[in-house]
């Protein structure tokens, strides 16, 4: 027997099969086109092409097993979360998916402010409202294309689409409904009177579902696309983050997660759904009952090593890029790595302060530019753990994953900026893996999502801080920290 997590991403859908233990037994991914940017800030893809990536994910891990539909109990689903997708009364997509990274709709931004007010929207969403989040690109889509607009009655996310394919119910889950900056997440309901001051039809929005719960079920019609069995459950799911949390095991107070993908992720459990005042972190509800969770982005994590690779040592492989920076020293003879390649979430909020390296000499090495780009990228990372600290409580652990994980030079230096033992997991499957812990969760355990993770998560390679570079680093974080200003002012 076994139990489904489909991951809608970005660059493609996965499907996973997981046992009654929660072990990973299988899985396979579906490529999507590339996402279109057809104008400067936009970014869309083919919801049509989402759900044709899902049944082909879906047909594959079930030949890799040798299964058939019989053989799975239930399936979770989770995805990128934030994009708009359009559908008309005859179910149709109206236009292509605005999708997370999308950045058109400032202008829809400054009008909701206008009229709600900066901490109006704290209060309704316990979230400021950002371009990426759904809620303004539903009002771009009004302001700019009248005749599409029209035609909306329904709106889904990226996952929630793939779930309409497979069951034909409109469901969300409450942390991917926590990212349209229209949920209440506090109360973990819609915000309806949000809704009615901005003009937005609240029969448009799916119901909403906590994670472990049954939203639907696999239909006839999608039984035969994808080879499951009519009648197959379907819970909810979760948004890529919440569910890579459960994944990681962060169910508790105390665990938190640091994901050093393309971007990096902070992630913590919150029992009370504290927020920032300033909106620094984002505050969502988590994928367990009654839970909810504070996460911290820095944009360019891994994108900063991706970049250096790619512009300045082509073919040269991580691993020795790794090795070259361990021949450096802490701090790099003075060296500070700004990662803002792509501006910056957490803590400015600021989408036009640019990057770079400050303190460079004719002395400094190729190993000292790498070794200060690690590190800045980690001193961003502290920035998010300091915030995320303050709203959750004491940090016990960090559990790494992520590209930037693998390398142990890359895990000594930030468990020595952050002072903190840092923990590998013995399984990295992300959030393909949570969703179908949520699923095992859901549809086999009574919705005992911690019990599930407790059995299906265990660590790995601990790393503790190294007490000479932690000490190099207090100091140097406290220069990391004077630079955003200095540059800012710089180039403003
Ligand atoms: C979360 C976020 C990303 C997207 C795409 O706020 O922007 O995690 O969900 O992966």
């Amino acid at each position: 027997m076994y139990w489904m997590g489909i991951d809608v991403g970005t660059g493609g859908t996965r499907a996973l099969l997981v046992d009654a233990h929660g072990r990973v037994r299988h899985t396979a991914m579906h490529a999507h086109q590339d996402m279109r940017m057809e104008k400067p800030l936009w970014a869309e893809q083919d919801p049509g092409d989402w759900w044709a990536a899902a049944q082909s994910a879906v047909r594959a891990v079930l030949k890799k097993a040798h299964a058939t539909g019989d053989d799975i109990r239930g399936i979770g689903l989770s995805g990128q979360m934030h994009g708009l997708t359009l559908l008309d009364e005859a179910n149709r997509v109206i236009r292509p998916a605005l999708i997370w990274c999308d950045q058109r709709s400032q202008a829809q931004v400054d009008g909701i402010n206008a009229i709600v007010g900066v901490s109006g929207m704290l209060e309704a969403t316990a979230n400021p409202v950002l371009t990426g989040f759904t809620l303004p690109k539903l009002l771009w889509v009004r302001d700019n294309e009248p005749a599409n607009s029209a035609r909306v009655r329904h709106v889904l996310l990226p996952k929630d689409y793939v779930r309409f394919g497979l069951t034909g119910e409109y469901a969300s889950d409450v942390s991917d409904a926590s990212g349209t900056a229209l949920f209440n997440v506090v109360n973990r309901q819609w915000a309806l009177d949000l809704a009615t001051k901005l003009g937005v039809d609240s029969a448009i929005l799916p119901r909403v579902y906590e994670s472990d719960q049954v939203t639907g079920y696999v239909t006839k019609q999608a039984a035969e696309s994808t080879g499951l069995k009519p009648g197959t459950p379907v819970v909810a799911g979760a948004g890529d983050q919440a569910a890579s949390a459960i994944g990681n095991g962060i169910v508790t107070p105390g665990v938190v997660s640091c994901t050093l993908g393309t971007s990096g992720v902070v992630f913590s459990y919150l029992r009370e759904p504290n927020y920032d005042e300033r909106g620094r972190v984002h505050t969502f509800c988590h994928a367990v009952q009654d839970a909810w969770h504070v996460m911290g982005v820095t944009h360019g994590a891994g994108l900063s090593l991706q970049w250096f690779r790619k512009e300045l040592s082509p073919g040269v492989e991580y691993d020795a890029l790794m090795d070259e920076a361990a021949q450096s020293e802490p701090n790099a003879k003075g060296l500070f790595w700004l990662p803002y390649l792509m501006g910056e979430r957490t803590p400015h909020l600021d989408s036009t302060i640019r990057g770079g390296w400050i303190g460079l000499t004719a002395s400094h090495k190729r190993a000292d530019l790498i070794r200060a780009l690690i590190e800045g990228v980690c001193y961003s990372q502290k920035d998010c753990l300091d915030l995320v600290e303050m709203l959750g409580g004491r940090v016990e652990s960090v559990r790494v994953s992520g590209g930037g994980a693998r390398s142990e030079f890359w895990r000594r230096v930030l468990a020595s900026v952050l002072n903190r033992e840092v923990v590998r997991l013995e399984t990295e499957e992300g959030s393909a893996y949570g969703a179908a812990l949520l699923a095992l969760a859901g549809c086999e355990r009574g919705g005992d999502v911690r019990g599930v993770c407790e059995e299906a998560v265990n660590e790995r390679d601990i790393v503790p801080p190294d007490t000479q570079w932690r000490d190099v680093y207090l100091v140097g974080h406290k220069t990391y920290q004077s630079l955003y200003p200095a540059v800012k002012g710089a180039l403003a």
